[in-house]
Formats: C-alpha cells, structure tokens, sequence
C-alpha cells in the first residue's frame, strides 16, 4: 500500500494530523524532522545554527530519499519538502500527497513558540511567513488532496483525508470513513 505523505506549511498540523492518522489506519507513523534530528545528533534548530539552511535541505534530501522508500506508512515532512522538485517526485513514487493548508492568522498564531522554527525566529515574523508561503503555495497545490485546516479540529483532519483516501481507492475498502464504535 502506498505511503501517505503529508507535506505543508509551518504549523497547519501535520505532525498531529500525521500521528492520528497513522493511528486510525494502524500504519507506522515517521516525522521527517525527528528522523533528521536523530539521525544527525542535533536539533533542527541546532543543525540551522551551527551549520546552515544549506546544509539543513541537505540532510533533509538524504532523508527524504531514504524515507521515500518505505511503504505502507504516514510520512509527515518538514515545511520546505516541497523546495526540492527532486524530494517530491520520490516521495511521489510510492506515495499519495496529502497537503495541509492554513489561513495566515492561524499559521502565525499556530508558530508563535519563537524557539523551535528557526526560519521564523529572524526579522519581522508575519513578513516572513508571508513571503515564505508566498514562495510556497502554488508547490503545496499540487499535491492529490489539499485540505484547509483553519476551522478544523486534528480529528475532523483527519475524516477529511479518510474520505479522499477511500473515494481514490487507497484503502482499498478496510476502513469506514466513520470512527468505529468501540
Ligand atoms: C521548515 C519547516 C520545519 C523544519 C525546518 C524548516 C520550513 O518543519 O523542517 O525548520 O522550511 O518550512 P515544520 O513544517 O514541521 O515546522
């Protein structure tokens, strides 16, 4: 069964969404980032400081390419996945992309913990995310299914993608769209 990718801004949810998701499905869940940071030894806070943005989409291509090739689980990405065209096409390969989107005010609202994104931690936060996600949505657009998570809870997320997921035959019949009774 194909992966299911998550990918999208900074703080539309896809960490949350993802471990829920993977909950629901009885699917192995991965974070990209966590795997970055484990298999690097360092944050991804410390990795932009001592090292760079550069060196960060680096370690996040290598990443990515060994991601790419598991199967069967909910794969959540870091925010600037989609910069690379060569990330998405592997993760398309063995994946269906699943995009999180977010009106600003939300995004900014959903951010504001100043220590953890290094990307926003510079300048003026708002200007930034705009010009960010400027650069970036017509990238996010182009995945299979784009769900705007502004008025959603993480669960009702997560309905949303069951749905899509079953209507494309990705589920290939297992599921019920519907939470089950216990
Ligand atoms: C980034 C998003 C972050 C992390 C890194 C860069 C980005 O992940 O990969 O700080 O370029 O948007 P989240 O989207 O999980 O915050």
């Amino acid at each position: 069964m194909k992966n299911i990718v998550l990918i999208g801004f900074m703080g539309t949810g896809k960490s949350t969404v993802g471990r829920l998701l993977a909950r629901r499905l009885g699917r192995p869940f991965v974070d990209s980032d966590k795997k970055i940071e484990m298999w690097h030894g360092m944050t991804i806070k410390e990795m932009f400081a001592q090292h760079g943005e550069a060196y960060f989409r680096q370690c996040e291509q290598e990443a990515i390419a060994r991601l790419a090739r598991y199967r069967h689980a909910v794969i959540a990405t870091g925010g600037g996945v989609v910069l690379l065209e060569e990330n998405m096409f592997r993760l398309r390969q063995h994946g269906v992309i699943i995009a999180l989107t977010a009106e600003l005010d939300m995004i900014l609202a959903r951010t504001s913990r100043k220590d953890v994104r290094p990307l926003l931690n510079k300048g003026e936060r708002e200007k930034t995310v705009r010009e960010l996600l400027n650069g970036r949505i017509e990238r996010y657009q182009q995945a299979d299914c784009v769900v705007d998570t502004t008025k959603l809870s993480p669960p009702q997320v997560v309905e949303k993608i069951m749905d899509f997921l079953q209507q494309g035959g990705y589920l290939r019949g297992r599921y019920n769209s519907a939470p089950r009774r216990p």
